[in-house]
């Protein structure tokens, strides 16, 4: 894939159909995420509470070619006081899992992020098991920077398996968190988002 082959717009209501809520019942998809099989209506309310609270912002990664919704990244929830953002990357059409789709898809909302929105640190944090979203961050800009161990257990038949949470961050030089403090991507078109990713290098 390449970097003009996916983009990234707001994620609407009408995206929220069975497709989309089949993602999130596939274990696979699930594992490494706090939540899974909700309904049509909590995952509605759930991306209009991010946007009413101003706390995060879910983007639908689509395919240039046919604009097929593949899957979602989250930009927050903020820490605004000090600039900083998580950012979680879910690929739910597995179709494209392995094919460079979340790499690029982070680097676009971290343009999103750093531009546009002009904060100063994305932070996220993975379970070290979960190696292709490790690899994706790291491909996407990211760099490790703290690791806690023997935070997450999961038991795998009848035995325990512990793994590490591991901190990943991206700093952005040309920050300004008054502005940031005042951001929101409401109100901007879908083209908005669609050319300002398609135009950065
Ligand atoms: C994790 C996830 C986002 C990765 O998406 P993706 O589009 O497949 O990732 P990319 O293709 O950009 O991956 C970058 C690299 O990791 C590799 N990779 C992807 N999945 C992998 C896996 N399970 N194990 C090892 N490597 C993997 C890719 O092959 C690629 O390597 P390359 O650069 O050498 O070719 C996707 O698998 C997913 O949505 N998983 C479920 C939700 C999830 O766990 N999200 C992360 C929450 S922190």
């Amino acid at each position: 894939m390449l970097y003009n082959d996916i983009y990234l717009r707001l994620l609407e209501t009408e995206d929220i159909n069975e497709r989309y809520i089949s993602w999130f019942q596939d274990k696979s998809v699930t594992e490494y995420l706090e939540s899974s099989n909700f309904t049509i209506n909590e995952s509605k309310e759930y991306l209009n509470k991010g946007k009413f609270n101003d706390e995060y912002y879910l983007f639908a990664i689509c395919l240039t070619a046919n604009n097929l919704h593949i899957g979602n990244i989250k930009i927050g929830p903020f820490k605004k006081k000090y600039g900083l953002s998580d950012l979680v990357t879910i690929i739910g059409d597995k179709e494209y899992w392995g094919k460079n789709v979340a790499s690029l898809a982070i680097r676009k909302a971290v343009k999103i992020g750093f531009k546009s929105a002009k904060l100063r640190k994305f932070s996220a944090s993975i379970d070290s098991l979960n190696k292709g979203s490790i690899k994706a961050y790291l491909k996407g800009g990211f760099i490790e920077e703290a690791e806690i161990p023997n935070y997450f257990i999961r038991k795998n038949k009848s035995e325990l398996i512990a793994s590490n949470k591991i901190f990943i961050g991206i700093n952005n030089k040309e920050y300004d968190i008054d502005y940031f403090k005042n951001w929101s991507p409401i109100n901007k078109t879908s083209n908005f988002w669609k050319y300002f990713t398609i135009n950065e290098n």
